[in-house]
């Protein structure tokens, strides 16, 4: 069996498919940056299962390059929007992506984001640095609080209800979230309060989180008009995909007072960000690294290579998308 890997990811996932005897090919080339279209065509032909990341785009073409050999493609992300997944399903390619293990970790994220867009902390930071602090002063970088105030929640999915547990568990907040369906026991158990539409949900908020998958009726889910709505003191952040904010919306948002501020993961263009988001204060960009810990990412290595084992065993694979 030849497993080819876009992208060396930890060891931990390559040695359990090497100890099944498997022949790795890992696009070493590939370490710091996205690997090119050729490369993974060139990999995956011949190969039983790819290994994928989120920076691939995994197209209809290198399908049938894999094919007839290719039985599985294994995302190492709980997200699979780079995947034609459709096409897969056509021919009869499973697909897999790594959800749960990643949960806290993302969650973590969010929150880490959230305080310190309202605590100002890059702020401070670059203020320190750049030895702009000559004395304490009552009145230097006022934040926000995040205790008791309400976080809006677009998406409940996993890592959706960790933000929230989060959020009231640990800071008192009150939690209203917007889905395709309401979840009863969630709202039972965290006093949450479902709302359908994310319009009538934007304008309670100070905080509003984003987790929804990219889809077509995600897409620019928050823009000029969804900004707008938002209360002028409230943040939005985003650790779900980048295309769901419209960049140049919130760049006009963040200038013009629309929203106070916001902290994002994930960006519309990535690896490009929009130039004007750099040049605003109000704003932290991390380069999407929600799942970026050594624990979490050696999971996802773990799991995305037990998929294709249990694939390539014959064995239907724990996180197959549906
Ligand atoms: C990261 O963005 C993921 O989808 O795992």
């Amino acid at each position: 069996m030849k497993i080819f890997v876009t992208r060396p990811i930890p060891e931990a996932g390559i040695k359990m498919l090497r100890n099944k005897g498997y022949e790795v090919v890992i696009n070493e080339a590939a370490s710091d940056r996205p690997a090119a279209n050729e490369e993974i065509l060139g990999g995956v032909s011949g190969a039983d299962a790819l290994l994928s990341t989120l920076t691939d785009k995994i197209s209809p073409e290198i399908m049938d390059t894999g094919l007839p050999s290719l039985k599985i493609i294994a995302n190492f992300a709980v997200g699979f929007d780079n995947i034609d997944a459709e096409a897969a399903k056509q021919k009869n390619i499973l697909v897999s992506n790594t959800p749960g293990v990643l949960t806290n970790t993302v969650a973590e994220h969010t929150f880490a984001l959230m305080l310190a867009i309202a605590h100002r902390i890059s702020e401070g930071d670059r203020f320190s640095r750049a030895g702009l602090y000559k004395a304490w002063g009552p009145q230097l970088l006022l934040g926000t609080d995040v205790s008791g105030k309400t976080l809006g929640i677009v998406g409940l999915g996993r890592i959706g209800s960790r933000v929230a547990e989060h959020a009231v568990r640990g800071f008192g907040m009150k939690v209203l979230y917007t889905d395709v369906k309401p979840t009863p026991e969630f709202e039972k158990e965290f006093g949450a309060v479902f709302v359908e539409k994310l319009e009538d949900l934007l304008p309670q908020c100070d905080f509003v989180s984003l987790h929804v998958p990219l889809l077509d009726s995600t897409h620019h889910l928050m823009n000029e008009t969804t900004l707008k709505l938002m209360k002028p003191t409230a943040y939005l952040i985003n650790t779900s995909r980048g295309p769901i904010v419209d960049e140049k919306a919130l760049a006009v948002a963040l200038a013009g007072g629309v929203i106070r501020g916001a902290a994002i993961d994930v960006f519309e263009f990535e690896p490009v960000i929009t130039p004007e988001l750099k040049q605003l204060e109000n704003i932290i960009l991390t380069p999407h690294i929600a799942s970026a810990t050594e624990e979490t990412r050696n999971k996802m290595a773990e799991l995305a290579a037990l998929n294709i084992i249990e694939a390539l065993e014959g064995r239907i694979p724990p996180n197959l998308i549906k």
